[in-house]
């Protein structure tokens, strides 16, 4: 029934965004904790972010927390006002026109080092 509707691919990419988001938050307190038992792991995994190739993969944790909190925003709204489909099909496609609009700062400020950009 839902089939090609934007609603669907929205639900799809919360709920991986939320999961990926999620995953991340416990290897990031479980890194960080390592500090206590041993800081040369500690140093080892900070090491870590501070190599070029990890930078992506920084940018993708923003760009999945930016459509989890859009995306997450807008499920709020829905629930509590009653929104046609149609409607909700121009909504869809105003915040991904939003979301795409943001994107391009962070990727700016994230990723524009690594092309030589900044
Ligand atoms: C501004 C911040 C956030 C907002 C507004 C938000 C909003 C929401 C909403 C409304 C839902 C329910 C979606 C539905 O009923 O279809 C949800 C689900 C979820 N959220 Fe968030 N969230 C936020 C931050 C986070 C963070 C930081 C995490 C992870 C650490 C997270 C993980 C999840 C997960 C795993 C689900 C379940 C997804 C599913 O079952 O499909 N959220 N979020």
């Amino acid at each position: 029934m839902y089939r090609g509707h934007p609603g669907m691919l929205a639900w799809v990419l919360h709920r991986i965004t939320g999961l990926a988001v999620l995953l991340f938050l416990f290897a990031h307190i479980v890194e960080t904790s390592m500090i206590l038992v041993s800081p040369e792991a500690y140093n080892k995994a900070i090491e870590l972010y501070r190599q070029p190739w990890f930078k992506p993969l920084e940018f993708l944790l923003v760009a999945a927390v930016l459509f989890h909190a859009g995306n997450g925003l807008m499920v709020m709204i829905i629930d509590f006002i009653p929104t046609p489909s149609r409607t909700y099909r121009r909504m869809f496609w105003i915040g991904a026109g939003v979301y795409a609009v943001l994107l391009v700062p962070v990727a700016y400020f994230m990723l524009g080092g690594l092309v030589g950009l900044r």
